[in-house]
């Protein structure tokens, strides 16, 4: 059995999500969700619009998906890739090169994989809000 892990916020799921999620899973046979924590979020800057219990309910009824693990500090990799023995490590090419996956060649195989061109949550907040501001008298 092949394990995939991945990591991310996963906050208000959309398509570019979706399609990476079934790209990682397609590596392997068992694809494990990092989900960052709300408490994680805050160390990274970002405040997610639903919260953990409520994003992780949302990515556990996604097909491609079998589990999904805390992610509450930048240095845990390598021992979940240890406990869930990992084989890939596989994120979204805005990643590729990065310090933050890189030295975990030194584990097992780290894949970057297509990103979904103009989508992600951060875009659909801001079109929202500017959707939102023009409607305004
Ligand atoms: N992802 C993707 N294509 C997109 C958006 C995200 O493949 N258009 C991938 C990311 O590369 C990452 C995973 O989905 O591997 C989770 O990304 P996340 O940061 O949670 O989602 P974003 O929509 O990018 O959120 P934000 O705008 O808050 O950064």
């Amino acid at each position: 059995m092949k394990k995939v892990l991945t990591y991310g916020t996963y906050d208000m799921l959309h398509h570019g999500h979706i399609r990476l999620l079934k790209r990682a899973r397609e590596l392997g046979d068992f694809l494990i969700v990092g989900l960052s924590t709300d408490e994680f979020n805050a160390v990274k800057g970002k405040e997610a619009f639903y919260d953990y219990g409520t994003r992780k309910e949302v990515l556990e009824a996604v097909k491609y998906v079998d589990l999904v693990i805390p992610e509450s500090s930048w240095g845990q990799k390598p021992e979940d890739i240890r406990e869930h023995e990992v084989d890939v490590v596989a994120m979204g090419s805005d990643w590729e090169g990065s310090d933050r996956f890189e030295y975990l060649k030194e584990y097992c195989e780290v894949a970057y994989l297509p990103r979904t061109e103009g989508i992600s949550t951060t875009q659909v907040k801001d079109e929202l809000s500017a959707a939102k501001a023009e409607e305004k008298p």
